[in-house]
């Protein structure tokens, strides 16, 4: 049975990692992988996080099974976080949410959902997406189409190209935006295009599903998620998943949600039904640790007021680095114009480097995504003169 199987290529981003990981060069580099380190080139662990993780501790509790939906504490603290308190979907019950996976579980919670609900929709994601998109969605069984998104010429959002689209697509079809820090362009809507995209989408009859991966690291919390309390205001259905693997640096302990909302209480409830249905077939009820610490940051004033400085500094750090990096490339690598480096949203830099250069970097030990996406989270002051020099080399 086993005998005819094929070798799966490797994942496009933590294929990457893979790579990196086998490599015995020292001074190697992961601009790959979305993760955040800091000036140290270390993953952070967050004071919030250790403040919490002590509280917990003082307080031990046997680990027995969480509800289907997860803990309550967190579900209500991250529906709160993403529409807000007192929104009108939170006050008339209108919104559902369930702990999950991390963002990637979400969605393929939201994916498994829809393919029982709207089995005939198609499943539209810009082009280019974050990778895992398009595999996710086909393995929950929809066909998957790209809609115009980027602009190479402008480095920068195709706009009318995405509203014709977005125009043009069936009633019914599912239409998966990013909330903020597109992944892997960088490019975000300005506040007047979603107006435009919300109204399109709402007029075509789509189904919104919002991914918002990296709350925290555009603008600010409230300002990235801006986006989401404008659709769940307009009262179409909704997902949206999200995910704290990165604002909270809980990379591993798969911390996300996924929240849909619903026209009434009563619908909600019976939406809540069966998306429970989804999470027992697929993993029964999900892990206590990383939702208790969210869960208990979130709702602790000092542990949230020092969680939104702690994210607030990861954030002002990638945007010096985007400009260390402009600077330096300006001088290194003299009539090549990386300018839009400093115009991009979020951890990735969609560079513009080729597949080829991005072969010839890896020669060096420097890992980046073959569609040229890097991670400028990755860079630090050690580093910067390494990954700018070799690619001054490769250009
Ligand atoms: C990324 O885009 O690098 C992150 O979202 C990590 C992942 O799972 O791909």
């Amino acid at each position: 049975v086993f005998s005819a199987i094929e070798m799966a290529p490797r994942d496009p981003i933590l294929g990457i990692t893979e790579a990196f990981n086998a490599d015995t060069n020292p001074n190697k580099i992961n601009l790959g992988v979305g993760v955040y380190y800091d000036d140290n080139g270390k993953v952070p662990l967050l004071s919030c996080v250790q403040k919490a993780e002590n509280m917990l501790i003082e307080q031990p509790a046997p680990r027995t099974y969480l509800p289907i939906e997860g803990l309550a504490a967190y579900d209500k603290a991250v529906q709160e976080l993403v529409f807000g308190a007192d929104s009108a979907v939170v006050q008339e019950k209108r919104a559902i949410t369930v702990q999950a996976l991390g963002g990637t579980g979400a969605l393929k919670l939201g994916a498994d959902f829809l393919k029982r609900f709207s089995p005939a929709s198609e499943v539209y994601i810009s082009d280019p997406s974050w990778e895992n998109h398009r595999a996710l969605f086909e393995s929950a069984g929809f066909k998957v189409n790209n809609y115009a998104y980027y602009d190479p010429a402008t480095h920068g959002v195709n706009f009318a190209g995405m509203l014709a689209a977005l125009k043009a697509m069936p009633r019914g079809a599912i239409v998966v935006l990013h909330a903020c820090c597109h992944n892997p362009t960088g490019a975000d809507l300005t506040s007047q295009q979603w107006d435009q995209v919300i109204d399109a989408v709402v007029t075509a009859g789509l189904i919104p599903f919002l991914d918002m991966a990296y709350q925290g690291f555009g603008a600010g919390i409230a300002e990235d998620g801006a986006v989401v309390r404008r659709f769940a205001a307009t009262g179409v259905p909704l997902l949206v998943s999200n995910s704290f693997s990165k604002s909270f640096s809980l990379y591993g302990e798969r911390v996300g949600a996924l929240s849909v909302v619903a026209s009434s209480a009563d619908e909600a409830a019976r939406l809540l039904s069966q998306l429970k249905r989804v999470v027992r077939t697929n993993y029964s009820n999900p892990p206590v640790h990383g939702g208790k610490v969210v869960a208990t940051v979130l709702a602790t004033p000092e542990l949230r007021q020092l969680w939104e400085e702690e994210l607030a500094a990861m954030r002002v750090r990638i945007k010096a680095t985007r400009d260390a990096f402009v600077q330096k490339l300006k001088e290194k690598a003299p009539g090549h114009d990386f300018e839009f480096v400093r115009q991009q949203v979020g951890m990735f830099s969609y560079s513009g480097l080729t597949k080829e250069q991005v072969a010839k970097l890896r020669e060096q030990s420097i890992y980046a995504v073959d569609t040229g996406r890097i991670c400028v989270a990755a860079m630090n002051s050690k580093n910067l003169d390494i990954v700018v020099d070799a690619i001054a080399k490769v250009l």
